[in-house]
């Protein structure tokens, strides 16, 4: 579902590559861990021991390469499609190699890697089953997807992934909503079977950096979901 049915922000909107290409200046300093990094750490599936070659989709600026690095001495390549998030991810010297590339067709190699991981970026997708397909591609058979998403039900309340350009215009980047099940459907058509779930909600943490957001307290706004390939 496009997210401007349930836009209360009404922002200008903007395609991922010029939304990202902008936000890459202070895209660091706005993203909390408390996301993604908070449910990754209380994951229980993963074996780092066994993940050799790590494909971390949608990178970004690394964020989530570096706290692969911290856990296990994988191999990790990524995937972007914004040339200025990808700019960042290479001065970090985490990742072996940088494409710019969908994460729905990626062109890399058949079943390579032990792992991929994606971190909010599936709002960004109109349809989740080509990065289903590409990931049950790319991945080594009983592989495993990581996948850290925005909320479904706190999109549905009105915000959509939004930055503030220097200019200090509030700037909405092109959101969908999908819901979980919706995830389900996709995942399981193309062999995923679900082995872990879990969600992050508002929390006095997420209080203490943003007190404007009281009336979310309680509220769900991230997810994770970790499938393994048949
Ligand atoms: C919110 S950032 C997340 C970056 C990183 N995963 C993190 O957690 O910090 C979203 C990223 O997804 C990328 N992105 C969005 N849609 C994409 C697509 N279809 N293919 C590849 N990258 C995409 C954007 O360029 C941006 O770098």
């Amino acid at each position: 579902m496009d997210h401007s049915l349930y836009d209360k922000r009404k922002y200008p909107i903007v395609d991922v590559r010029e939304g990202y290409g902008e936000w890459v200046q202070t895209y660091e300093q706005i993203v909390q861990d408390e996301m993604d990094l908070r449910l990754l750490e209380r994951m229980q599936t993963i074996d780092w021991s066994k993940a050799h070659q790590v494909l971390d989709l949608a990178c970004g600026t690394g964020r989530i390469g570096a706290w692969i690095k911290s856990r296990c001495a994988a191999d990790i390549a990524g995937v972007d499609l914004t040339s200025e998030m990808l700019d960042v991810a290479r001065r970090k010297n985490i990742y072996r190699a940088l494409t710019i590339a969908d994460v729905s067709d990626t062109g890399l190699p058949n079943a390579s890697y032990d792992l991929c991981t994606q971190s909010l970026a599936d709002e960004h997708l109109p349809n989740l089953r080509p990065l289903y397909r590409e990931t049950a591609r790319v991945t080594k058979p009983s592989g495993y997807f990581v996948l850290v998403g925005y909320h479904p039900q706190f999109l549905m309340l009105g915000t959509p992934t939004h930055f503030d350009r220097t200019s200090g215009e509030p700037i909405t980047i092109r959101s969908y909503v999908h819901l979980l099940s919706d995830h389900v459907k996709a995942a399981r058509a193309f062999g995923w079977s679900l082995m872990e779930m879990d969600e992050g909600l508002i929390d006095e943490v997420w209080l203490r950096k943003k007190p404007k957001w009281e009336k979310y307290l309680g509220v769900p706004i991230s997810f994770l979901m970790v499938w393994r390939h048949e």
